[in-house]
């Protein structure tokens, strides 16, 4: 089976951290998003990964194969405009050939790794592919799949009147790509200025008698929007030191003098740190320099100096300087201030 991941998307929800980086170099947990996503997928052992790059492509590939390209047999495909998804699919067609796919979106990182995607998937028995479903509370904000008799009988992008609540969550297996492949270059043929939706493509299949069912998701972790990455940042640091991968108050290659590190916290490599207080559910990236600050529930990227400052839920890029000042107060009794 081969994997396709498409991360060639402009992240525009993500501004302005994605005016400089493409989404999946955006920095979480102590890596970049697309190391999450990799991660998880050692266990799988797919035949070859195929990125579909466009969007800032460089430093995805340089990051990717100076950390992956031992583990996996990975190949760059190019999306030189960005049409959609399913035009992102498109563009695979020949690195693909016939080989069965798992598609896997680039922003979203799923708790349970893919292996067990793929045994629901293959347990789901007979059928021309699998798409995986959450439940969700506001269905009209999503795309849906609605079922009969246990097949998909309709995919909707978000419906005024929704009949379902299952959510498609960005993670599909197709045994036979071929179907996919030429009814997306119909789409492309008669496209106007609309995206090429990945959604019409797989209804266009169980438009034509192929049969695809669904199997459950859960503990999805969404890197697609500022307020959802720093939530994903404290569950992903939690489950880190939950497994052991993060050491108790560490600080493991980094330089910190009089100062507390709060678990749990990821710091990179060549940071220094005085007088601080750092963490809970901070990332720290490389060669950052804090001094009399203090830090949680926040991500700071690389090449960046913070001083005397004080931080909670913030996300700051790479090369940053931040500086604030002490205050000296004179109050007198009974007063109540708030900075
Ligand atoms: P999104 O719909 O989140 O688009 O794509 P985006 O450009 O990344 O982000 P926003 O909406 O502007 O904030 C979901 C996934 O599909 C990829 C993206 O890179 C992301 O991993 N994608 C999307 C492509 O590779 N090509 C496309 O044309 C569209």
């Amino acid at each position: 089976m081969k994997v396709i991941i498409p991360v060639a998307g402009t992240g525009t929800r993500l501004y302005p951290h994605t005016f400089t980086k493409p989404k999946p170099m955006v920095f979480i947990a102590g890596k970049p998003v697309i190391g999450h996503i990799l991660d998880r997928m050692v266990d799988l052992g797919p035949e070859e990964i195929i990125l579909v790059v466009g969007y800032k492509k460089e430093q995805i590939i340089s990051y990717v194969d100076s950390n992956y390209s031992d583990i996996f047999n990975i190949t760059y495909v190019e999306q030189n405009e960005q049409l959609g998804l399913g035009h992102s699919i498109y563009v695979t067609r020949q690195a693909v050939g016939d080989s069965p796919i798992m598609i896997t979106l680039g922003d979203m990182i799923f708790k349970s790794g893919y292996q067990d995607f793929y045994k629901k998937h293959f347990n789901n028995g007979e059928c021309a592919g699998s798409i995986g479903v959450w439940e969700v509370d506001t269905p009209e904000k999503y795309g849906i799949v609605e079922l009969n008799d246990g097949y998909i009988s309709k995919m909707v992008e978000k419906p005024k009147q929704p009949v379902s609540n299952l959510g498609i969550a960005g993670v599909y297996f197709i045994k036979h790509p071929a179907p996919l492949f030429t009814i997306l270059e119909g789409m492309m043929d008669n496209r106007r200025e609309n995206e090429i939706q990945l959604t019409d493509a797989l209804q266009g299949m169980v438009d034509m008698g192929l049969q695809l069912k669904h199997f459950y998701v859960s503990s999805w972790y969404d890197c697609g929007h500022a307020s959802s990455l720093l939530e994903t940042n404290k569950v992903l640091l939690d489950e880190l030191k939950q497994t052991g991968d993060i050491d108790e108050g560490g600080c493991d290659g980094c330089d910190a003098v009089d100062s507390v590190i709060v678990s749990p916290t990821a710091i990179g490599r060549g940071v220094i740190i005085r007088n601080s207080v750092i963490g809970p559910h901070t990332s720290i990236a490389d060669d950052t320099h804090i001094e009399g600050s203090i830090i949680s529930n926040s991500i700071v990227g690389s090449g960046s100096n913070l001083t005397n400052v004080n931080l909670r839920s913030s996300i700051i890029g790479d090369s940053v300087n931040v500086s604030g000042k002490h205050n000296s107060l004179n109050i007198g009794d009974s007063s109540s201030i708030e900075f």
